[in-house]
């Protein structure tokens, strides 16, 4: 772990077309993330990936025709070659068979070990790809290109790549860094309703964990930013990202602090796999499972129940479910004994120890019962 280092204040004043984070890693390794507007078509953005011969982008059967045509017009100021592949859509093909296609793709192509990928998509493309970035000739660079809020504000940034098996969400999958990620605003607007929300989640989850007042400034701009107002989309996007490099900065590989970016997760992965993938999006999951982890921790005695109904209010605002489906308590227990912070079979949860700050707990069987119960309930 490299040194503890601060978090940069809070500041909602920033130039919308431009703004960069950099996330810095051990041994010098360092990469810029992009947010603006009209940034896949301006070829400055590009400039500086490394030369190759062939680049490939992986997108999705829905994004490719919204977005590819623009990206590979200036991808190919600079690759001498550029192939589109577009991926089947959907939670249910991040699986190992569709990542075959990229590598069948690249084969057929003549890849070499320069080759650059580019994820272009949401957090399925971007996790599928980057991890093929990461198998293919035992590494290649890949570029994220996020195309949904969620994916802008936590899976494209920091270096989680997987597929899922059909016994468990992300359960093969590597640590493999982009050289770059560019979040182009303009793409959210094309995004439908409920994909914004379930992006707004993992925007939420933030504050909680470290930084309150993101979260009165969310609280303050939802509607703005239900509305997709460029502004407050920007701001958003950006102090996520901050906040995001702060952590996996401190903690690449998830020894410590980076368990805390799962907060509401092991309630939601549970949520997931228990209604079967793709019934609920994971940041519907992920939106009830913080509703969850706040009871927890209120169960735990670590913050009172006016915070757990102000974030429960703040997660219905930004139109995402809060109460728990009915999946037995059993079966919660169950898919909750295969999330990757259990140890030994004991369950462990990020809960919040005050607000805008949270840790990695064990909880007793009878205490997470009531909370499943409760929230079931509600
Ligand atoms: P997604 O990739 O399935 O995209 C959601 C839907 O929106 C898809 O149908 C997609 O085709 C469509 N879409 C994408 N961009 C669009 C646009 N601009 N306009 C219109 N439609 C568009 O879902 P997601 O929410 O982006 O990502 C969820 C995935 O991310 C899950 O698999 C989750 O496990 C993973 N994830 C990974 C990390 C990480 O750190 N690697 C973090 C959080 C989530
Ligand atoms: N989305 C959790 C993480 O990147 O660690």
């Amino acid at each position: 772990m490299t040194a503890h280092l601060p978090l940069p204040i809070f500041s909602p004043s920033l130039d919308p077309a431009l703004e960069r984070v950099d996330i810095e890693l051990p041994q010098g390794r360092a990469y810029p993330i992009w947010i603006g507007q009209d940034l896949w078509s301006n070829p400055d953005t590009w400039s500086s990936l490394p030369k190759a011969r062939l680049a490939l982008v992986v997108s999705n059967t829905v994004v490719a025709p919204l977005y590819a045509k623009k990206l590979i017009e200036t991808l190919g100021r600079q690759y001498e070659r550029v192939e589109l592949l577009a991926l089947p859509d959907g939670e249910h093909f991040k699986t190992w068979e569709t990542m075959n296609l990229i590598f069948d793709r690249l084969l057929e192509c003549g890849a070499d070990r320069k080759s650059v990928l580019f994820a272009l998509g949401g957090g399925v493309v971007g996790d599928i790809t980057g991890f093929a970035a990461a198998c293919f000739m035992r590494g290649v660079p890949f570029v994220q290109v996020p195309t949904t809020l969620l994916a802008q504000v936590d899976s494209s940034v920091g270096g989680k790549t997987a597929v899922n098996h059909p016994l468990g969400k992300n359960m093969v999958g590597a640590f493999y860094q982009p050289e770059q990620v560019v979040c182009d605003l303009g793409a959210l607007q094309t995004l439908p309703a409920r994909e914004l929300s379930a992006g707004l989640a993992e925007i939420i989850k933030y504050g909680p964990i470290a930084d309150m007042a993101f979260l009165a400034w969310l609280e303050d701009h939802l509607e703005l930013l239900r509305q997709k107002d460029p502004l407050a989309l920007a701001v958003a996007v950006k102090r996520s990202c901050e906040i995001k490099a702060w952590v996996v900065s401190q903690d690449e590989k998830e020894g410590g602090i980076r368990a805390i970016l799962n907060f509401g997760h092991t309630f939601g992965h549970a949520i997931e796999s228990g209604l079967g993938f793709g019934e609920w999006l994971h940041g519907e999951a992920v939106g009830c499972g913080m509703v969850m982890a706040c009871e927890l921790s209120c169960a735990l005695g670590l913050v009172d129940q006016a915070f757990v109904d102000r974030m429960r209010r703040l997660i219905a605002r930004a139109g995402l479910p809060t109460r728990a489906p009915d999946l037995g308590v059993q079966t919660y227990l169950a898919h909750m004994s295969h999330d990757k912070k259990a140890v030994g079979g004991e369950i462990q949860f990020v809960v919040i120890d005050a607000p805008g700050r949270a840790s990695v707990r064990r909880a007793a069987k009878e205490v997470v019962t009531q909370v499943i119960e409760h929230c079931v309930a509600l």
